[in-house]
C-alpha cells in the first residue's frame, strides 16, 4: 500500500469510497490508527482541550503543534499526516507561510489545515500557490469560538446556509486541497458535498460527506463530560485500541456511522 495522498483522496471521492480520519497526539495512537487502515490521521489542535485540558483550542501554541505532530509522523507509515495551524498561527499571510513551513519540515504534516473563508482565502491562495496541501475548516471553526457565542451547529438559517455555500465553493477556489465541515445541518453538507470537486471530511455533518473525521479521545470515550452529539465511543464492546479503530473504520465506510441521531 502507497502513502495515501491528496490526489489519492480525490480518487476515493469521485469512487465514492469514504475516506476515515481520526486525529491524535503522539506516536503510539498515531501508529495504532495506520494500522488499522485509517486514511488521514490529523494532528487538530483539539490538542488543547483533550491533552491539556483547556476549555478551548485557543491556547495551542505552533511549537506544541510541531512538538505533536513530530511525535504522530513517527508512528505513522501510510495515512495521510495533516497538522492543524493553530489559533493566529496564519492570521496574515507572511505568517502563514511561517507556520506552515515548521509544521510540514519539523512536524512531518503532508497537509496544513486551518479554519475559515474570507480573509483566510488570501492564505490559502498564497499557500496552494507555493505548492503547500491545504486543508479548509468550515461550519463551526472552534478558533472562532468566543465570536460564534459557543460550540453549536452552524447554517442553520436560510442566510448562513447560502453563506457557507459560498465559502465552500470559494477555497476550493483558492487552491484547498481537502474541507472540513463541522456541525453543519446533514442536508447542507450533502450540498456542498455534491457541489465540490474536493473531497469534504464531515463531523457532525450527516453521512454524506465524502469522509468523516473524529476526535481520539470522542472516539474511545475518554473525553471528560458529556460526548457531543456526533460523537460515538467505538471503545465500548471492543477489547483494544485497535479494534475500536477498526470497528471505527467499518463503520465509516459501511455507512454504518455517522447515524441519523449523530447529526442535525
Ligand atoms: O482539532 C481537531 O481535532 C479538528 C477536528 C475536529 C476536525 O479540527
Ligand atoms: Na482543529
Amino acid at each position: 500500500r502507497a502513502a495515501t495522498t491528496v490526489t489519492r483522496l480525490r480518487e476515493m471521492k469521485s469512487r465514492g469510497e469514504k475516506i476515515v480520519s481520526v486525529t491524535a497526539y503522539d506516536a503510539g495512537f498515531g501508529a495504532q490508527a495506520d494500522a488499522a487502515g485509517i486514511d488521514m490521521v490529523l494532528v487538530g489542535d483539539s490538542l488543547g482541550m483533550v491533552v491539556q485540558g483547556h476549555p478551548s483550542t485557543l491556547p495551542v501554541t505552533v511549537d506544541q503543534i510541531v512538538y505533536h505532530s513530530a511525535c504522530v509522523a513517527r508512528g505513522v507509515r501510510q495515512a495521510l499526516l495533516v497538522t492543524d495551524l493553530p489559533f493566529m498561527s496564519y492570521r496574515d499571510v507572511p505568517t502563514a507561510l511561517a507556520s506552515s513551513a515548521r509544521v510540514i519540515a519539523e512536524g512531518g504534516a503532508a497537509v496544513v489545515k486551518l479554519e475559515g473563508a474570507g480573509w483566510a482565502l488570501e492564505v490559502i491562495r498564497a499557500l496552494s500557490e507555493r505548492d503547500v496541501a491545504v486543508c479548509a475548516h468550515l461550519g463551526l471553526t472552534p478558533q472562532s469560538v468566543h465570536k460564534l457565542g459557543g460550540y453549536r451547529v452552524q447554517g442553520r438559517e436560510a442566510a448562513a446556509a447560502e453563506q457557507l455555500k459560498a465559502d465552500a465553493l470559494a477555497v476550493e477556489q483558492a487552491g484547498a486541497d481537502l474541507l472540513v465541515l463541522e456541525c453543519v445541518p446533514s442536508a447542507l453538507a450533502a450540498e456542498i458535498t455534491g457541489s465540490l470537486r474536493i473531497p469534504t471530511i464531515g463531523i457532525g455533518a450527516g453521512p454524506d460527506c465524502d469522509g468523516q473525521v473524529l476526535v481520539l479521545h470522542d472516539l474511545l470515550g475518554i473525553t471528560p463530560g458529556r460526548p457531543p452529539r456526533f460523537a460515538k465511543n467505538f471503545l465500548a464492546g471492543c477489547d483494544s485500541v485497535a479494534a475500536a479503530l477498526t470497528a471505527y473504520a467499518d463503520a465509516v465506510r459501511s455507512g454504518a456511522f455517522p447515524g441519523p441521531e449523530h447529526g442535525f
